[in-house]
């Protein structure tokens, strides 16, 4: 009974097609021979977690199938520096992170995100694609991870529930939200705020609760996570461009033949090209988005900007003492 039953479905699959195109379809399916993890901790239609998928499906292709990246976004594998460790121990294999997280594991990086930095965003592109951009992505040995690419992350910026920030003065004694970064600390606290480190998730909360009384990041950060909606208040101010970059794990790294590694780094410097389009587009949508709901934008003035520059100069002594001839070819650029 059973058998008939099958027989007559499969005749009448073999009459429309259907039997015999699924039997193909499964003969022609690659079975992959790595199954690998990518973190990603902003939501799916964000532009890094744009340019992720752009670097699976890109990788997938490249590689016959035989490859396959599975891209987990929404920060479902953990905070960044948690994803951090588990992919210097092999836990996780790919990620995007913001280079903050990073330079605290990898020190040196904190000279390509000095605050106020760069003139602007061509001025940072420049020297990431160059010779120094290069070079720091080569001096991730020994840190447990492989540099693969840069990804945009537009300038960061302080946005509060209190009120607008127009000089040095009004940010004074704020408690204001920043990532898990030393320099980051710095930087507000250089500023006379009052620095409170915690992980992007919980950021709106600490808003909502009055536990911080302001946060910093780039737009498309402030209108997709909703801080927006708890902190009105924002001051274009640029005080600093920090990079994300695109990571795989060392441990997964050496054990993905030669042949492919290529192939991953050309996709993932391909979805950067891709991802920096995305950016460009995301940024001036999500600025308009948050105009339109109503939050009070503040561009500080050019004599302000300098005394927010001075703040932040003494920074430079702690963290660039060996890089100084890094910072000046850096500024030169930038002429
Ligand atoms: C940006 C960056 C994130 C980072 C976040 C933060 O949004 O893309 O990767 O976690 O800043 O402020 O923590």
């Amino acid at each position: 009974m059973v058998k008939k039953g099958i027989l007559f479905l499969c005749m009448t699959a073999l009459i429309f097609g259907g039997c015999s195109g699924a039997l193909k379809e499964n003969e022609n399916e690659v079975t992959p021979d790595f199954v690998l993890t990518y973190a990603e901790n902003q939501a799916e239609d964000y532009p890094t977690s744009q340019g992720a998928y752009k670097f699976a499906e890109l990788v997938k292709e490249r590689t016959g199938g035989k490859i396959e990246i599975l891209v987990n976004a929404g920060g479902s594998l953990g905070d960044e520096k948690s994803v951090i460790e588990q992919m210097q121990f092999g836990g996780i294999d790919f990620a995007r992170v913001s280079m903050s997280t990073l330079a605290e594991d990898i020190p040196k990086l904190n000279v390509l995100q000095m605050p106020y930095l760069y003139t602007d965003a061509d001025h940072m592109w420049r020297v990431l694609e160059g010779p120094i951009g290069n070079d720091f992505l080569d001096s991730f040995q020994g840190s447990g991870l492989e540099a693969l690419s840069w990804y945009d992350a537009g300038a960061r910026n302080f946005y509060n529930s209190i009120k607008p920030i127009e000089k040095l003065e009004d940010i004074k004694g704020m408690t204001i939200r920043v990532q898990e970064s030393e320099l980051m600390s710095d930087t507000a606290r250089a500023l006379g705020a009052i620095p409170v480190p915690m992980i992007y998730g919980e950021v709106y909360s600490g808003l909502q609760t009055g536990k911080v009384d302001g946060a910093e990041n780039n737009w498309p950060s402030y209108e997709s996570t909703g801080h927006y909606e708890v902190a009105k208040y924002f001051t274009v101010d640029e005080h600093s461009r920090v990079p994300e970059v695109q990571i795989a794990s060392s441990y997964t790294w050496n054990k993905i033949p030669e042949e492919y590694r290529e192939i991953i780094r050309e996709c993932a410097r391909e979805s950067a090209k891709y991802e920096r389009n995305q950016w460009k587009a995301r940024e001036s949508i999500s600025r308009q988005r948050v105009e339109t709901e109503g939050c009070v934008i503040t561009q500080l003035s050019p004599e302000e900007k300098q005394r927010f520059q001075q703040a932040v100069m003494p920074l430079y002594e702690k963290y660039c003492a060996d890089y100084v001839d890094v910072i000046d070819q850096i500024v030169a650029e930038g002429r």
